[in-house]
């Protein structure tokens, strides 16, 4: 996909077409030509080996990976495919390896991760109480809950975090009566009251962004109050107008809670450590009582819509990460190490800084 010019190395890139026609190509393609890469478009339905050499395989496998592990014997074929090609290459460097992207398929095993991190408490970061309901029986299920923690008001959210719309869809549930409508398998968290700001952060490898969104309004347990359904896209995009996002007047206080960047930089720190991933975002909610930072979602490849000159950083991300694997060949297995990233400084994480400095942004959707 370049002009005519011969470049020594490649890199191949899967998406949806649905992700593929946001995407700003001509950006894209110059951003790797200038780094001295050619970019090649897979197709998942080829064998990888008839489209051409590649050096790196860039990827967001997410939605596909979920359906084959959900017994989709389609996607389940495209994905045997693709793990053997890269068994037989194993000189290519994958963003991100399917293995580290499928820890974040599951919300009951990447919130077990992040509540297993011992550092976060002394920091004052933690992951809400949750559970997993495994069936609907509501006389078990409050018994599950009681046992893990989990209080009222909470979110359900279904299990599995990809795959389809369905995977967004929130059920915030207020009392025992209102466990009716959870359908498993899925998760309840206990609902953290943040006074409706949403602060959502982009990694490129040791590089990050930050961006607030609007977010669900403060809720209390109630045994008056019927579940409110709602999808994440209705009340958390940028120019949302949900009600649900408005503060009742008792909360309107005034007094905003700041983001502390070195609570964030923590989160970075263990992701990159326990999940292994260059391209994540992750969902933070500040506790209005204690100032506490939660981190209710981890994404994989998010929608790098607002992150200043995204394909540069990319860019120089992949080559970190090249030069990282060439100078050492003891890697631990899939890049789960402390400076997964290419990123040699305990300390080196980098905030690319406020999007409204930049003219060039983020994914460049056209
Ligand atoms: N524990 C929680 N406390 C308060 N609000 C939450 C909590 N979990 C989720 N939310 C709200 O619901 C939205 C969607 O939840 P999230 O887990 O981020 O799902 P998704 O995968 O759809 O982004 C969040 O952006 C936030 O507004
Ligand atoms: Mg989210």
């Amino acid at each position: 996909m370049s002009d005519n010019i011969y470049y020594e190395k490649s890199i191949g890139l899967w998406m949806s077409d649905k992700k593929s026609q946001k995407l700003n190509w001509k950006e894209l393609i110059k951003a790797c030509n200038s780094h001295g890469y050619n970019l090649v478009k897979l197709d998942l339905e080829q064998a990888f080996e008839d489209q051409g050499k590649i050096d790196v395989f860039l990827h967001k496998l997410t939605d596909v990976i979920a359906a084959a592990d959900q017994g989709d014997a389609k996607a389940a074929k495209i994905i045997r495919r693709v793990e053997q090609y890269l068994s037989n290459h194993p000189n290519i460097t994958v963003i991100d390896p399917l293995d580290n992207v499928r820890i974040l398929l599951n919300r009951y095993y990447y919130y077990s991760i992040l509540q297993d991190e011992s550092s976060f408490k002394s920091h004052g970061i933690f992951t809400p109480a949750f559970a997993e309901f495994p069936t609907s029986n509501i006389k078990d299920n409050i018994e599950i809950m009681r046992e893990r923690g989990v209080r009222f008001p909470v979110i359900c959210k279904p299990t599995i975090a990809h795959g389809s719309k369905s995977a967004h869809e929130m059920i915030l549930i207020f009392n025992e009566r209102g466990l009716s409508v959870a359908k498993p398998p899925c998760v309840v968290q206990s609902f953290v009251n943040h006074n409706a700001i949403l602060h959502k952060v982009f990694v490129v490898g040791n590089r990050y962004h930050i961006c607030e969104r609007p977010s669900l309004k403060n809720f209390y347990a109630s045994e008056d109050l019927d579940p409110i359904f709602y999808s994440t896209g209705e009340v958390c995009k940028a120019d949302s107008q949900s009600t649900l996002s408005i503060l009742d007047p008792n909360d309107e206080t005034g007094i905003k809670m700041h983001l502390n960047e070195e609570k964030v930089k923590d989160v970075i720190r263990v992701i990159r450590k326990k999940i292994g991933l260059i391209l994540a975002g992750f969902d933070v909610v500040i506790d209005n009582t204690t100032g506490n930072h939660a981190v209710i979602d981890i994404n994989v490849f998010p929608s790098y819509d607002n992150f200043p000159n995204f394909f540069e950083h990319l860019l120089d991300c992949i080559e970190d990460t090249i030069r990282k694997s060439n100078s050492d060949c003891s890697l631990e297995e899939n890049g789960r190490i402390e400076d997964y990233g290419g990123n040699h400084r305990p300390n080196g994480l980098i905030n690319i800084g406020d999007s409204h400095n930049y003219e060039v942004m983020g994914m460049n959707i056209i």
